[in-house]
């Protein structure tokens, strides 16, 4: 049996080079986030957005919601990869990223594609939750500490056989490290046992970035 292999920036490079080429905007972005220092690891990775492209181009995807989008890549991915009649509802708390990304959705020709709401996800998503609103796809790149809230709301939000995406599952390999006790690690680790129990959903988690988790709602 092969072990899975780390992917080191040589490998992601070596796989996007073999994949179709990005987008001009996620190039932009992505070297946008690379002056931004330790923040810039909070993009997702390339092999990540291909699977993303790839993933919703083959499930017929057109209502995506978003929370947690940074300076846009994901979303932008995303959104590249949606039909014409298709949509994506993004969630963040900061207006200044949100600025950013914005623009480079308007640079993409993206902007109609793609709304950002402003303020604590949590509020936004009790809103959606009122007013019946459903989705084909979430993808959770938020807060850690409201991973659970953000996943119970998002199995009302998901239509049936819909997918919920979670990132940051495998923390940096943190998760199975016994000298790891902090309160994010330990965060994960009580999100990743809850979800192992939830049947309202079928899941596995994928060693993809740092970790995905990929849910379909039964
Ligand atoms: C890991 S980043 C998202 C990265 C993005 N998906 C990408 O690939 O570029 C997390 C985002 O969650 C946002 N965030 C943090 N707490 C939040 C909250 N309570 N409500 C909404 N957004 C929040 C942050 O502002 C940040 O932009």
């Amino acid at each position: 049996m092969i072990k899975s292999i780390k992917i080191n920036e040589q490998l992601e490079k070596y796989i996007s080079d073999h994949s179709y080429d990005l987008h001009p905007i996620q190039k932009e972005i992505i070297n946008h986030n690379k002056k931004l220092g330790e923040i810039k690891k909070m993009q997702i990775s390339i092999s990540q957005s291909y699977f993303f492209q790839f993933f919703i181009k083959t499930n017929n995807i057109k209502n995506i919601l978003e929370i947690g989008t940074f300076t846009g890549y994901s979303a932008l991915s995303m959104a590249l990869a949606i039909p014409k009649d298709g949509n994506i509802t993004c969630l963040d708390i900061n207006k200044k990223t949100s600025e950013i990304a914005k623009n480079f959705f308007k640079k993409a020709n993206l902007h109609k594609k793609i709304k950002i709401i402003l303020g604590p996800a949590i509020t936004t998503l009790k809103k959606f939750q009122n007013q019946k609103i459903f989705f084909d796809m979430i993808f959770i790149d938020a807060d850690k500490e409201n991973y659970k809230n953000y996943f119970n709301s998002s199995v009302e939000l998901i239509k049936r056989n819909g997918f919920i995406f979670i990132d940051n599952v495998l923390w940096k390999g943190d998760v199975i490290n016994p000298s790891k006790n902090d309160k994010l690690t330990n965060i994960i680790r009580e999100f990743n046992s809850l979800i192992k129990n939830d049947d309202r959903i079928e899941k596995t988690i994928l060693p993809l970035g740092d970790g995905i988790t990929i849910c379909r709602k039964v």
